[in-house]
């Protein structure tokens, strides 16, 4: 399993980097800042488990129309990331084992880098109608998701109201709603556009997006407990970045045992129920377990 996923994950990173644009020209400095941001050493979770739900419903390989699209969420994942990190976010200084990008290039091109990688990541996408066999109407629907699960009813949206409770107690619904937001919309975008180009079914793409918000939240507990129990080398970012901004999240809500526990619950009832739709695969169920009980 363990060289599998390593190899599955370098395989999505290099069709990530095949992606990245040139850094040369007047705007040069903004595009080094966003290949430094993406190149910087992250998991490439979104990509891979696009390319093993395509894989699941038996979608054909080589495929660069998936490729783009790959590519596509990774760079949104990173502007997330740069941005969430900016001084008027979280305010943190550490990313992926490496300085933040606005700490190296400055304030004003961390905004700039993000703003470029989202927009980036549209060119990306929509260049898959070039490639031959493209399928247009796979092609639309796979832009719809992605551009609905990145903007304010998905990713952004889970964001404002992240930022705009700091110091605020939480409700379990309120939390939920940020956690589905915020984390699981990008997963739910990664699993949903892997099965849209594999051709499947609008019901096996719903019965998906329920899976992949578990998983969602499951990712985004298990990140909350990190930031209490792990350490910055290990992590690779700052911990203790919730309590400094006065986050309340699952883990200061439930308790990090409680929460561990949970985590292991949604994680497995998300394998449980692909074994229901009959997507029994043993990579794509040992990834998702593996994800209890990782470490970064
Ligand atoms: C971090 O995501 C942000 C969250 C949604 C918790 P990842 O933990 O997938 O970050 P990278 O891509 O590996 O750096
Ligand atoms: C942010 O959650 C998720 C994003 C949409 C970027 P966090 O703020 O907890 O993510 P980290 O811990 O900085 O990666
Ligand atoms: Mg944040
Ligand atoms: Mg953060
Ligand atoms: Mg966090």
């Amino acid at each position: 399993m363990q060289k599998e996923f390593k190899e599955k994950q370098q395989l999505a990173q290099e069709i990530v980097y095949s992606f990245l644009p040139q850094e040369e020209g007047l705007q040069k400095s903004c595009l080094m800042a966003m290949n430094y941001s993406v190149k910087a050493p992250g998991k490439r979770l979104r990509p891979l488990l696009m390319m093993e739900t395509y894989r699941m419903f038996h979608g054909e390989f080589p495929n660069k129309v998936l490729e783009h699209f790959m590519a596509a969420l990774e760079f949104i994942h990173t502007y997330s990331l740069v941005h969430d990190d900016l001084p008027a976010m979280d305010n943190d200084e550490y990313r992926r084992g490496r300085k933040t990008t606005h700490i190296v290039y400055g304030h004003a091109m961390g905004i700039l880098a993000g703003d470029a990688l989202l927009n980036y990541a549209y060119e990306t996408a929509i260049g898959s109608l070039f490639e031959p066999l493209a399928d247009a109407e796979r092609i639309g629907m796979a832009m719809k998701v992605l551009s609905e699960k990145a903007g304010i009813f998905g990713m952004v949206g889970g964001q404002v109201v992240d930022v705009e409770n700091e110091g605020n107690p939480l409700s379990m619904e309120q939390l939920d709603f940020i956690y589905r937001l915020k984390t699981s919309a990008l997963l739910e975008c990664a699993m949903m556009i892997g099965a849209i180009l594999a051709g499947a079914t609008k019901k096996q793409v719903d019965e998906i997006e329920a899976i992949a918000r578990n998983i969602g939240i499951a990712f985004q507990i298990q990140d909350d407990i990190l930031d209490i129990t792990s350490t910055t080398e290990v992590l690779g970012k700052p911990v203790g970045s919730d309590e400094k901004n006065q986050k309340m999240t699952y883990a200061v809500l439930k308790g990090v045992e409680q929460s561990a526990k949970d985590v292991e619950k949604l994680s497995r009832q998300a394998v449980e129920k692909l074994h229901e739709m009959k997507l029994e695969d043993e990579f794509v169920s040992e990834l998702l377990l593996s994800l209890i009980h990782r470490k970064k």
